[in-house]
């Protein structure tokens, strides 16, 4: 979703700001736009498109060393150059980039801003309109800017210039992400590390309803009552090549790539010095202390949600519920005596997620996030961590990002059961080193899941994905893979359901795509199968090593049952890879989508 950069000092800050856009562009975005304030006063460049389209038009012989940026997805008003950020106050003085949503613009327009004549549909443009409001009603920048701040509904991220002042970048957030990143002779401002690796990896974070004050040599937080905020920095544990394609055509493909590496990497840190695996004891007490977990998720992590489920039942013996984030803010189920809240989500930002997790800390129950991003927002509001250790994802479509959320709760639910001395029946360790193995294997037959693409997915409109148990939250999570970037319309079905009603659309030669992993419904689901061949379907069968059978399109390696998710994934994230790239569309940057869902 929407993303800023800003910078201030001794530099020419076109190219750090354009770097730093780039590096945000997998949040999704449809229009881009930089300001950058010199003695001539602040030079708006904005275009609906790429940053390559930005950069196209911006203007090299103008140099700066204050700037700010914006990558924009559109809420209010559409994806337009007049739309795009940065936003101008009527006289020009005030300059502004945001990310989020101000539910009260309307009002706000109406109550202070009759006069004004506007020049974008958009939010935004109200908050930087009404900063000037203030100012020409007597108040300084300052007291403007949190003036406006405490007039906000909604949520923002907020980066503002000042054409009568070279030397500030005022800053502020409320729900949305963003940081401040500290160097030498210069500070920068970035919602996320990613985008000012380039020029630091020191970072402070900032809270909601902070104002904060960057200059070249220093930055001043405060909140809204205006008393400073001693924050020490950290410094952000990102290598700069995680985030580089490197020699892959995309990073979708990269992702997919990493997962047995992340599944390493997971058993790894997840391991005591005696080989065991550990989780810290106050989440394993919270574990224990409830009576029914609750997963609320959005999107592929609701997908890995419905997995951990079957894991965390059939190893930890605790009944779970799994939510979709938006529904459940507004439909809350009647709540067990004692329950607790598992969050997951890859970037720890999901707004959707985040306005669950505000709702039920203040109804006082505890909350573990299991997320990729350390430090983000849900991560810190949560009282437990635990992080997947997948590195970026930086693709739209999440791949490693799934695994490494199932590999977690899988591991979650086994030390959980050995606290309580349930036996589980098999070595969860050796069975991960096993999947990791088996996910080389997939990962090393693209060229057969291209085939298979090919076969099945080039010209049709729309496929189905069937499965029983646990290979029907895989397919959930196929065939969302396959429609977010191949546009082809997909649907994840169990397979005894298709009968009841979406059968009526399998016509001649819609391609079934059927997993097979599960042994004690291996009968049925291939049952299902031939109904849908007899009205026409074709067929593409992924069993399991020993329950395959001769009209199979694809073995995949044995492992443990209630983990084949971690394996049967891999088939159709290749799949759908293929398929977009045989559509020619843009696997990374899908059309509509955003990586960081930060609105509601
Ligand atoms: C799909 C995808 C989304 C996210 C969803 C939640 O490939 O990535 O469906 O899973 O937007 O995002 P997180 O996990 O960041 O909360």
């Amino acid at each position: 979703m929407c993303g800023i950069v800003g910078y201030i000092g001794n530099k020419d800050s076109k190219e750090i700001l354009l770097k730093g856009l780039e590096k945000l562009e997998y949040r999704g975005y449809d229009s881009a736009g930089i300001a950058l304030q010199n003695g001539h006063g602040i030079h708006v460049f904005k275009e609906k498109g790429r940053i390559a389209d930005l950069r196209k038009i911006v203007d090299g012989n103008v140099t700066a060393h204050i700037g700010i940026g914006h990558t924009r997805w559109a809420t209010h008003g559409v994806p337009s150059k007049t739309n795009s950020h940065p936003h101008q106050s009527a006289s020009d003085r005030f300059t502004l980039v945001h990310n989020g949503v101000i539910e009260n613009y309307d009002f706000l327009k109406r109550e202070y801003l009759s006069n004004v004549e506007f020049k974008s549909e958009t939010d935004t443009e109200v908050v930087v309109q009404l900063i000037e409001f203030f100012v020409n009603e007597g108040l300084t920048v300052l007291e403007a800017f949190r003036k406006t701040l405490t007039l906000l509904h909604g949520s923002y991220a907020l980066a503002l210039l000042d054409a009568k002042d070279r030397e500030t970048i005022y800053v502020a957030k409320n729900k949305s992400p963003l940081l401040v990143g500290l160097g030498d002779g210069f500070n920068v401002v970035a919602s996320d590390a990613m985008a000012m690796l380039q020029v630091t990896d020191k970072y402070v974070e900032l809270m909601d309803k902070e104002v904060v004050i960057v200059t070249k040599d220093q930055v001043t937080i405060q909140n809204l009552a205006g008393e400073t905020i001693n924050r020490k920095p950290y410094k952000a544990e990102l290598d700069a090549s995680d985030i580089e394609k490197g020699t892959y055509p995309h990073y979708m493909i990269k992702e997919i790539d990493e997962q047995p590496l992340v599944m390493r990497k997971i058993i790894q840190t997840y391991q005591n010095e005696q080989g065991e695996l550990t989780i810290d004891s106050e989440i394993i007490g919270a574990m224990n202390d409830s009576d029914r977990v609750y997963i609320v998720a959005a999107g592929t992590s609701y997908n890995a949600g419905l997995v951990g489920k079957q894991l965390i039942e059939n190893m930890a013996k605790i009944p779970v519920e799994v939510h979709i984030a938006s529904e459940f803010v507004y439909n809350m189920p009647l709540l067990s005596k004692k329950p607790l809240f598992i969050f997951i989500t890859q970037s720890g930002e999901t707004a959707d997620s985040r306005a669950v997790l505000v709702k039920v800390k203040g109804m006082g129950y505890r909350a573990l996030t299991i997320t990729n991003v350390p430090g983000s927002t849900l991560s810190r509001e949560a009282d437990y961590t635990l992080l997947l250790h997948a590195g970026p994802e930086i693709a739209v479509a999440s791949t490693k990002a799934y695994t490494a959320q199932i590999a977690v709760l899988s591991i979650l639910a086994e030390v959980t059961a050995k606290s309580q001395n349930i036996k589980v029946d098999f070595d969860l360790v050796h069975e991960l080193g096993i999947i990791a193995n088996a996910m080389e294997v997939l990962c090393d037959s693209k060229e057969l899941f291209e085939h298979i693409s090919r076969e099945f997915l080039s010209v049709t409109r729309n496929a189905f994905f069937i499965g029983r148990g646990v290979d029907y939250y895989v397919c959930l999570e196929g065939s969302l893979k396959l429609k977010e970037i191949s546009y082809i319309q997909a649907e994840g079905f169990a397979g005894g359901e298709l009968k009841h009603g979406t059968i009526a659309l399998i016509e001649e030669g819609t391609p079934i795509i059927a997993l097979a992993t599960q042994e004690s419904v291996n009968l049925s689901i291939r049952g299902n199968v031939k109904e849908v061949v007899a009205r026409g379907a074709n067929p593409c069968i992924i069993s399991m090593k020993g329950l395959n059978m001769d009209e199979d399109s694809f073995i995949i390696p044995e492992v443990h049952e209630l983990l084949t998710p971690l394996i049967s994934v891999i088939p159709l994230q290749l799949i759908a890879y293929y398929a977009a790239l045989h559509r020619d569309c843009d696997v990374d940057k899908p059309r509509n989508l955003a990586k960081s869902v930060t609105v509601e």
